[in-house]
């Protein structure tokens, strides 16, 4: 069985260094040596170095990064900086960075370019905004990744991942369906498979969006979501919470 891959997305939290590493060690400790889950913590950039310290078994994430390596880019991180901190996967196109920062598919592209020229596994994550007919967001999907991925080849996003969140469900307890997430899983596979013009397509896709311990299971189950692994916001913050989720996926059929 191929290992679920369970991303800890911190946002912007935990408030002090203490709490952060504090965190990370109860999270390492809940986690079983040659787990068969792949676990990334992604913290703020701040925490980066002493998370990393902290971190046994699981990975070292950051949640954006620029697209340029180095120069006058005032409050800017790059990718090489990123990886010469410890960093492995980066999480790009995150809803609150759209939203927020106002960041387009063009904008995505080249920092997905980037952290694959930076030697780090990109995270794109992708999503409609609100709830909508299938049809469309079969639109909003195929066009977030045409446009994110435009110009990388499936053998330069090889090792790169797609995490799938609506919009709406991220922090607002409103979690998709298991059903739905299956039927979204098919369709970001077809984009992929229609984008690198091959059925051989075998980029992982995760599920995010008000994850729990109580629901992780139905999203990675082949019953039920199917999907590889989960992109987890606010119960990442809590270390039981968050250990409950990898045990649920490990133990998940
Ligand atoms: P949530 O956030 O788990 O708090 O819904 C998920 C995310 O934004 O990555």
């Amino acid at each position: 069985m191929k290992k679920k891959i369970i991303i800890a997305n911190w946002k912007m939290n935990p408030g002090s260094l203490k709490e952060a590493v504090s965190l990370t060690k109860q999270v390492e400790g809940g986690i079983q040596k040659n787990t068969n889950a792949r676990v990334i913590i992604a913290p703020p950039f701040p925490l980066l170095l002493p998370v990393r310290k902290a971190l046994r078994k699981s990975k070292l994430g950051a949640q954006d990064m620029f697209w340029e390596p180095r120069g006058a880019y005032t409050g800017e991180v790059s990718g090489e900086q990123l990886k010469r901190c410890g960093v492995s996967y980066v999480i790009i196109g995150h809803s609150e960075r759209r939203i927020h920062f106002k960041e387009t598919d063009a904008v995505i592209n080249k920092k997905i370019k980037a952290a694959l020229k930076s030697k780090l596994t990109p995270v794109l994550a992708i999503g409609e905004t609100k709830r909508m007919p299938l049809k469309k967001i079969q639109r909003v999907l195929s066009r977030q990744l045409s446009r994110g991925l435009d110009d990388v080849s499936r053998r330069a996003f090889k090792n790169g991942i797609i995490a799938y969140e609506p919009v709406w469900a991220i922090g607002t307890g409103l979690a998709a369906t298991p059903r739905d997430a299956k039927k979204t899983l098919a369709i970001i596979k077809e984009a992929l498979q229609r984008l690198w013009k091959t059925k051989r397509v075998a980029t992982p896709i995760l599920y995010g969006g008000s994850v729990k311990a109580k629901n992780a299971a139905s999203f990675v189950s082949e019953k039920g979501g199917g999907m590889d692994g989960m992109l987890v916001g606010g119960a990442s913050l809590n270390a039981k919470e968050f250990v409950g989720i990898i045990h649920s996926a490990v133990k998940t059929k």
